[in-house]
């Protein structure tokens, strides 16, 4: 049996789905799985892009035998080395001992650094080195930090088919789709593609825009990525996309209120918020609980709307520490140019809201704190009324188009 699906007249993808994995990188939650994108080319010489984690090598080795259909394993190259790529290799080299791999330098000192016994089997590559294979040449991009800094991505120059290692992958499991075109991206898609950039790659924009520049100078035809569907039409949706996030530029107008709350009463006063929000005809809404929505969702969200409500109780006369790792978060990722509202709640001593705009604007880049706020002592009452219109007819002005 297998789950091979063909690419091309000759490419197959070989890699296969990891539905039981609840954390990627025991870190986000995929509640939808993960897939492990691996292709194979048949040509005169028999070529392998990529390999794939440790945890599906069993189906993945299955494939790769249907495929050869006894042929050899001549080449792997390895576009990015990442475990999650590369846990089955060692396996490959057991099985097909001849097999050279083709990969840069930084990825062969990975490889040697995760203990991959590789000796014998490297052909080292930089960019713009080429590799012919009967019919089809290669050559080599470099795409450092896209997403770790060993990343080569190969441009099949017969074929036009960018493996473009990382960039332009999703969280989700394939379930037997393989072309972005078979699934309805943008309803079923989007919104895991990215979760996936944002907490995966989206601390390094600046790295993100040079590849794609590169990207523009070649005629591609087929994006192969390491985790989700493949691209053979509609490049312009997903390179908006990631020009966007990679510039972080907001993708949409829009309001995503976050808000911490202990007891339910700065619960209340962001859905207070939002029901006047949509009340005066605001679509484009979202309400989150800081203390039990992953951050992973949080800061995709946060990428994806132009304007951030932050709401949440002083705490030991500090931030929220649920909202402080948020905003910790943020930082690590590199998040700028988004405007923040912010509500702040104390009994005695009400400081959170000082405390985030001062973080916001000394340790993140670009952020803007609106001038409406609002403090509550305990819970919302008619006194902060005219704070609560000012914070609506604001928001208003900010998202309309
Ligand atoms: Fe899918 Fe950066 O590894």
């Amino acid at each position: 049996m297998y789950t091979v699906r063909k690419v091309t007249e000759d490419l197959y993808w070989v890699g296969g789905d990891d539905l039981r994995l609840e954390l990627f990188e025991n870190m986000h939650p995929i509640p939808r799985g993960v897939s492990y994108n691996s292709y194979l080319l048949l040509d005169e010489k028999t070529v392998l892009f990529d390999a794939v984690d440790w945890e599906i090598t069993q189906d993945f080795i299955r494939n790769i035998e249907l495929v050869l259909d006894g042929r050899p394993l001549d080449y792997l190259i390895v576009n990015h080395m990442e475990p999650d790529h590369c846990g089955s290799i060692e396996e490959l080299i057991i099985r097909y001992p001849k097999i050279k791999i083709i990969s840069s330098e930084k990825s062969f000192m990975l490889m040697h650094q995760f203990n991959y016994h590789v000796d014998g089997h490297e052909d080292q590559v930089q960019e713009g080195d080429t590799r012919n294979f009967g019919k089809h040449t290669v050559t080599f991009v470099a795409a450092p930090m896209v997403h770790w800094p060993e990343v080569l991505m190969t441009y099949d120059i017969t074929s036009g088919i960018l493996f473009s290692a990382d960039a332009f992958g999703s969280f989700g499991a394939l379930g037997g789709a393989l072309f972005a075109d078979e699934v309805n991206f943008d309803r079923d898609w989007i919104d895991d593609a990215r979760r996936y950039y944002t907490n995966i790659v989206g601390k390094y924009g600046p790295f993100v825009q040079s590849a794609l520049q590169k990207a523009g100078t070649i005629d591609i035809k087929m994006i192969c990525p390491l985790h989700g569907p493949v691209w053979r039409k509609d490049f312009g949706y997903l390179l908006d996309k990631y020009d966007k996030w990679s510039r972080y530029e907001p993708e949409e107008k829009g309001v995503v209120i976050i808000f911490g709350s202990m007891y339910g009463n700065t619960q209340f006063a962001a859905q207070a918020l939002a029901t006047r929000l949509c009340d005066r005809g605001m679509t484009n809404v979202k309400v989150y609980d800081v203390s039990s929505t992953h951050i992973s969702y949080l800061i995709s969200e946060t990428f994806r709307a132009s304007n951030i409500v932050l709401a949440c109780p002083t705490f030991n006369l500090g931030i929220y520490p649920p909202m402080k790792n948020y905003l910790i978060d943020l930082q690590a990722l590199n998040v700028q140019n988004r405007t923040f509202t912010l509500i702040e709640n104390g009994s005695w001593a009400p400081k959170s809201g000082a405390l985030m705009a001062e973080f916001l604007e000394e340790e993140l880049k670009r952020m803007t704190v609106m001038d409406e706020t609002m403090s509550i002592n305990s819970s919302l009452k008619e006194i902060d009324e005219p704070d609560l219109d000012s914070i609506v007819e604001a928001l208003l002005e900010a998202v309309k188009e």
